[in-house]
């Protein structure tokens, strides 16, 4: 009988090819394989840096690495996504903005030695079906990969979520992107079939069933690219941290995560600014909606969690205003169909994706409807992933 071998993939002959040309130091470690999944954010928007609640999960889309170690202290990486593969000595990392994607990568390796952990030379190949800047994690994805193989082939013995506290360190301070904790906590501790309610402040979480019993999850990506998107966070960060400042005459708080409504509405005067107020408005009642839908789905309500969700996309596109045209069109498209539970951005905002709880049965009339509307509205196509849950980074 004659057996016939499946032919390769692109992102297999590439990878055989990076192995292949190892040059020849002679004792390299075995190969180790990895995942590390995106993540998607339900509920609790720009919550994580101003100490408050988040809720999202981890994806069954992500990055997958083929890493071993090599008898020298060089660190080489390659992707199949990126036509840029990237040479360096571990006793010399530094960004470059010339090292592209790879400084995720390096910079969680710059972040290991730092913390003291002893690494030797090695090299790793990446490829992932995330898409890129779409808002569902990405960096902290490759991020999470890079800790998952270095602490598996040097034994680094750390626990998951020191790892994504490295890696947002890696992001702040070498890649020089000011995000919150929610990306690498959710890539690091994701559980299949659960989402995480997560406190920013304290990094207490509890795992949440996510039972969406005859709905899927739907993933719809703008596909507009997110120029502006590190400029406009980072001032969303400062209105934040300026509202709390006026706060603060009054209150003793250290993160606007700590008041509840009630409170702000007492005490919002005190913030001068028009803009500012309306930031940190928002973020207290998004943090009070996480919580209540969370109970929400706990009992079952899906079509409760559903309006949060609603409400929470209006209140980022007209209290913070990180929506623009491309996913206010998706999201109110999306609120139009039937058999939809709920529709908003996720992630920072400004482009990338909505997330939607769409009954099964009615998924392909929301596909064909919404993306219609879309087309027609703004000239770009939009992709949709009907995705499921998955579990943290690790070996695969
Ligand atoms: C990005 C950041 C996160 C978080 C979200 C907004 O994804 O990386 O830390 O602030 O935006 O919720």
């Amino acid at each position: 009988m004659t057996s016939f071998a499946e032919p390769m993939s692109y992102w297999e002959v590439a990878r055989e090819n990076f192995f292949k040309k190892s040059g020849s130091t002679g004792n390299f470690g075995k190969l180790f394989n990895f995942f590390s999944p995106g993540r998607v954010n339900l509920i609790g928007e720009h919550t994580d840096y101003n100490g408050g609640y988040v809720f999202p999960c981890a994806l069954n889309l992500g990055t997958y690495g083929t890493a071993r170690k090599r008898g020298d202290n060089v660190c080489r990486f390659a992707s199949a996504n990126f036509d840029l593969e990237v040479q360096a000595r571990l006793d010399k990392i530094s960004y470059s903005p010339s090292q592209g994607w790879a400084n995720y990568l390096l910079g969680v390796t710059d972040r290991f030695l730092k913390s003291g952990h002893k690494l030797g030379g090695f090299e790793i190949f990446i490829h992932g079906d995330l898409p890129n800047s779409a808002g569902l994690s990405s960096s902290a994805s490759v991020e999470l990969l890079m800790a998952v193989a270095l602490n598996a082939m040097f034994e680094c013995g750390m626990a998951s979520q020191d790892m994504a506290k490295l890696s947002q360190r890696a992001e702040n301070e070498f890649v020089g992107v000011n995000c919150g904790i929610m990306d690498q906590f959710a890539v690091a501790m994701g559980r299949k079939n659960h989402a995480i309610m997560l406190n920013c402040a304290a990094l207490d979480y509890e795992y949440v069933p996510l039972e969406l019993g005859g709905s899927y999850l739907i993933i719809t990506n703008t596909n507009k690219p997110r120029q502006l998107a590190g400029s406009v966070y980072n001032t969303r960060r400062s209105e934040c941290e300026s509202a709390l400042k006026s706060l603060q005459a009054k209150l003793s708080i250290k993160a606007l995560g700590e008041l509840s409504a009630e409170v702000f509405e007492e005490y919002s005067g005190l913030i001068a600014d028009e803009t500012c107020r309306k930031r940190a408005k928002h973020i207290v009642y998004e943090d009070e909606r996480v919580k209540t839908a969370v109970g929400l789905l706990r009992a079952g309500d899906l079509a409760g969690f559903g309006r949060l969700m609603n409400e929470s996309h209006v209140s980022l596109r007209d209290l913070y205003e990180v929506t623009g045209y491309e996913l206010d069109t998706l999201a109110a498209a999306a609120w139009e169909q039937d058999g939809v539970a709920g529709s908003r951005m996720t992630g920072a905002g400004f482009g990338g994706c909505t997330v939607s709880i769409v009954r099964e049965n009615a998924a392909e009339n929301f596909i064909g409807r919404v993306g219609e509307i879309y087309q027609r509205a703004t000239g770009l196509k939009a992709d949709f992933y009907v995705v499921e849950t998955g579990g943290g980074a690790g070996v695969f």
